[in-house]
């Protein structure tokens, strides 16, 4: 079995948590992607259920394979949102936003009952930080917006090279929502709220990919099967 196999797996077991007529919230990524195939398996084969997008590659994807989608501006409150991480600690905090959608991503999270994360075991990790953490930020004043979450990270006591995110051809990597990401390079995050509050001052500061207390369940798959983990 690869990462891939994995993924699927936890996709699969997040299916068990899908109940006819709930309205959903899609994730973005490989492993979400995984999850947004098999629930169209389910819709094909009878399923009722309505699903916002957090990307237009999910949306993409859930039009391709026939899932029923809505918006957040039309059904502003959802059941359940089911979406993957690229970092998850022991209390389900989570570091969002390696593909770059983590504000459409938080956005959707929020407006859900519940926020089931599927990842395999790769993700789990006893603290967060290995994985740089993207920032979204506004273009205008960038350098002075840059140097605000240097010293907003090292004041959180998680100091670290910070870089504007780019596409492969070298352009900034610009998200949909229009905006330009930060990597923070923190390696480790010891008060993941302390960094959240501190970030979230900083005024070209769009949203980070922290995700503290959004995540209620965790559905992690490895070589020793799958696990579900409830948020302490
Ligand atoms: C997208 O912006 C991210 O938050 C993804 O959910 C995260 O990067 C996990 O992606 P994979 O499932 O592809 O690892």
């Amino acid at each position: 079995m690869n990462s891939e196999d994995y993924k699927r797996q936890a996709a699969a077991a997040a299916l068990e948590f899908v109940e006819p007529g709930m309205r959903l919230g899609l994730g973005t990524g490989s492993t979400a992607k995984h999850f947004v195939e098999l629930l169209a398996d389910r819709v094909r084969a009878g399923l009722d259920v309505v699903g916002v997008a957090t990307s237009e590659a999910t949306r993409t994807d859930a039009e391709r394979l026939g899932l029923p989608l809505t918006t957040l501006d039309e059904t502003p409150e959802l059941d359940l949102t089911i979406d993957g991480a690229d970092e998850i600690a022991p209390d389900l905090t989570l570091i969002k936003g390696g593909g770059g959608a983590l504000l459409h991503e938080k956005i959707v999270a929020a407006a859900s009952s519940r926020m089931i994360v599927i990842a395999d075991e790769s993700k789990w990790v006893a603290l967060l930080g290995r994985f740089p953490l993207p920032v979204e930020v506004v273009s205008f004043g960038l350098a002075a917006t840059r140097r605000a979450i240097e010293s907003a990270a090292a004041g959180a006591g998680a100091p670290g090279p910070i870089s504007l995110r780019r596409t492969r051809d070298g352009h900034a990597f610009v998200t949909e929502a229009g905006h330009l990401i930060l990597d923070a390079a923190l390696t480790r995050i010891i008060e993941p709220p302390l960094l959240a509050d501190r970030l979230a001052e900083i005024p070209g500061v769009v949203e980070h990919g922290l995700f503290i207390g959004l995540a209620k369940t965790a559905i992690i798959a490895g070589p020793d099967g799958v696990r579900i983990v409830e948020r302490p």
